[in-house]
This record gives structure tokens, sequence and C-alpha cells, in this order.
């Protein structure tokens, strides 16, 4: 017999433990996608705009038949020699800044985050790490301190070696140059410097995703990048989430803002759903790192998971959804301006290509944020069947992700409901 709702959230905690989180007051029991759509297992379709991970559409057929064809001829390690994960490097620093042109193959970002930071210690010496305040990075004991929300209790005494600096919001702290946000980080290096642990890196995602996605101009994180380089310290760009074509404007929302990273980090989109992860970096800080560690990864670069990737980079291009994602996000935001003038909630509209979303607030004046008001949004949008989520320091921010196939259409069958949902919920209880 298969397990009702109940039984599955009971038998969860019997088998995985507390606290093993789910999305919305009533979790979704999700047993098939395509494309953009999910189904439940009472067979209820919902949209999905939310997962970033199946970039190319659930269940892409092109990546599936890659990974079944390589899966029946062969899949090792990279202790042999094999063309896929070459092939696929090759291809993939193509799309970077001439000087990033070696990568590792990870299975998942927090993998790829704790070699750069590994990376940042080797080339500089230097162990002082800069995060934003609000953000996440990953789940190793190295890298979950970059994340100000980890219980810093437990973690081997490497919090140490953390420094946190307030996250960009362009809604509430205006700053267009980017200049305040360079100033804060080098008030974190000077002390980090004084300390005697010395500055080796600052690791931000470019667009600021898990933070909130702040509105600034292209090229706005250039004097951090200027601010950090100058003082000896590696600039990581965190690309998990804002790479491959997201913001629609660009490939990598590193170039977007401005920047050329010493070290780009990926993950969760990179083969659609197969865990695969990885770190782009310069030829010397790669030398580095190889000469101070010996490192292997059993199933990072297996030539399974290479063709997982490489489907997917073939899919971008050739449904050209990089474009998709720019078309799609105008229309988005025109949407969402448009609700923003008939729904007083909605104090801030942001984002580019396919991520967007609205923060809404209790009142426009104090911009007090209407954090109970989005979580009741959200689940209301679940029963309608939306898939969709929040973000952002106060979590008042909607957060609408969806895999790069979403359409026009898709995009106005989601406003349409959000719209009729705003008008339904009272902001406040
Ligand atoms: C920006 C960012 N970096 C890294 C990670 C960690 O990736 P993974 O869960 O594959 O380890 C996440 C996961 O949510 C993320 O959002």
């Amino acid at each position: 017999m298969p397990r009702t709702t109940d039984d599955l959230i009971r038998d969860r905690e019997r088998l995985l433990g507390p606290n093993v989180a789910t999305f919305y007051n009533e979790p979704v029991h999700i047993v098939k996608g395509e494309g953009v759509w999910l189904w439940d297992a009472d067979g209820r379709k919902y949209l999905d705009c939310y997962n970033n991970v199946p970039h190319v559409g659930h269940c892409n057929p092109r990546v599936v038949e890659a990974i079944y064809k390589q899966a029946s001829t062969l899949n090792t390690h990279t202790r042999y020699l094999h063309d896929t994960i070459l092939d696929y490097v090759e291809r993939l620093t193509a799309t970077m800044h001439a000087s990033l042109d070696t990568a590792i193959m990870t299975c998942t970002g927090s993998e790829a985050n704790d070699i750069a930071l590994r990376m940042s210690e080797a080339t500089t010496g230097k162990r002082g790490i800069i995060s934003t305040d609000a953000t996440y990075h990953g789940n190793t004991a190295l890298v979950s301190q970059l994340s100000r929300s980890n219980i810093p209790s437990v973690g081997f005494g490497l919090d140490q070696y953390f420094r946190f600096v307030e996250a960009p919001d362009s809604y509430r702290n205006p700053d267009p140059d980017g200049s305040l946000f360079a100033e804060a980080v080098l008030e974190h290096i000077h002390e980090l410097e004084k300390s005697g642990i010395g500055f080796g890196a600052l690791v931000i995602c470019p667009y600021f995703l898990n933070e909130g996605f702040p509105e600034y101009k292209d090229g706005w994180l250039k004097p951090v990048s200027d601010v950090v380089k100058k003082a000896g310290g590696l600039l990581i760009c965190d690309e998990v989430q804002s790479g491959f074509g997201r913001t629609g404007t660009h490939f990598w929302a590193h170039e977007k803002m401005g920047v050329v990273p010493d070290i780009v980090t990926l993950g969760k989109p990179m083969a659609n759903g197969h865990p695969v992860g990885g770190v782009v970096t310069t030829r010397d800080i790669m030398k580095e790192f190889r000469s101070g560690f010996r490192y292997f990864n059993t199933f990072g670069g297996n030539p399974v998971s290479c063709s997982a990737a490489m489907a997917v980079l073939d899919e971008l291009e050739e449904k050209d959804l990089v474009s998709n994602a720019l078309t799609v996000g105008l229309h988005a935001r025109k949407r969402l301006d448009e609700l923003k003038s008939r729904h007083i909630a909605i104090g801030d509209v942001r984002g580019s290509g396919l991520i967007f979303g609205a923060e809404m607030v209790l009142d426009r004046e104090s911009m007090e944020p209407a954090s109970d008001f989005t979580d009741r949004v959200i689940n209301a949008m679940r029963h309608r069947g939306i898939i969709h989520s929040k973000l952002g320091r106060h979590k008042n921010t909607l957060k609408i992700r969806p895999p790069m196939p979403f359409s026009i259409e898709n995009a106005d069958l989601l406003f349409d409901t959000l719209d009729e949902v705003l008008a339904e919920t009272p902001v406040s209880t």
C-alpha cells in the first residue's frame, strides 16, 4: 500500500529524524515532472515557478538520454582517462573570462565552496573569510560557517575565521554605485588583518539570490572587487544559483556585475538534477591548491555526470534558453509592476531574467516586512497549483526561479493566480 501524506510525514520523522524541512503547511507529494510542470500523487498538476535545479526542464529528454547512453556504456572515475570531462571543462571554461581556464568537478555546491575556501588558504596563506550576513553557501563543516544562521556551537571552532558583512538591500539601504558595500567589506578586511588571522577571500553570490536579489545596475560589484584584490585576497563568486544564464542578460551573474572572480563555484542547475558541481579558477590558483592538497573525489567528474552536464549546455544553446529568460523576465517585471500598482502589500519589485519576485510589506512608508503574509500567500498559491517560495533576511520576498523553458503563457498563469491570491489574503490576521 502506498503511504498517505500523513504516513509520509510520520515516517520521515521516524526514519530521517527531526527537523527535516518540507515546503508548505501541507507538504506536496510530487511523483512526476515534465518541463515546467509537476504532478502530485493524486494526479494534480502544478506549475513549477521555483525549481532551478531542473534548469532545462524536469526530465529533459536530451539529459535523460545522455545519462542513459553513458550509464549503459561505462561509469568510472577520474583516475582513468576519459574524454568527456576534458570536453566538458573546455566547453564550460570557454563561457568565462580567459583567465578562468581550469576546473575541478564535484558532486555538490557545498564541496565546490569547500574547495574554493581551501584554494584561498593555499594561495594567500591566510584563513579570514568574509561573506554576507544573510546567505547560504552549503553544508560542510567549513562552508556552513559562511551562513550566519547556522548554529555556531558546532563546527570545530572554525567560526573564528569568518566575518559577516551586512547583506546589500537596495530597497532599504540604497547604495547605487556599490561603494558603501565595498567600504563595509574593507572594514572587515582591516579587522581580519589586525587580528592576525589575515584576509583570504570574499565569498558572494554575484546576484545575491539568497539575500533577496537586490536591484543594482550592471557592474555594481566592481568597487568591492577592487578592494578585495588590492588587499591581496581572492574574490570567490558562488554561481550555484545565479549561473548558467538565469539572469537572462549574461551567462554568468559575475559578468553582469562587472567582475572577473578568482574562483567561480557551480552546482544546482549544472546537470539538471544529476548531482554535479564544480570549481573554475585560474591555472596559478589550481597549481597552488593541487600542490597543497591531495584532492580526489570518487564521483566528481565521472563520465555519466559529465555527459549530463554537457547535455545541459547543448540544450541551453540549441533552445536559446538564455534569450528566453530575458524575454520572459521582462514580461514578468511588467506584470509585477502592474500588480504593485493595485496591491498595497507589494513594496518592491525586483529581478532579472528568470529570477524575479516582490518584497511584501505591512506598510510602504515604514517598509516593515510582511513575513507572515508572504507565508500565507505562498501556501495559498500552492493550493491553487502554483509552486514558489520566499527568501531574504525577513523571508518576505517572493522567490520565483522557474526552469529556463518557462514561457510568457506560464508567467501569465502565475501572475493571474497571484493577483487573485493577493486580493483574497488579508495582510494582517
Ligand atoms: C548559493 C548556494 N551555494 C551553495 C549551495 C550548496 O549547494 P549543495 O546543496 O549542492 O551543496 C546552495 C544551496 O542551496 C546555494 O544556494
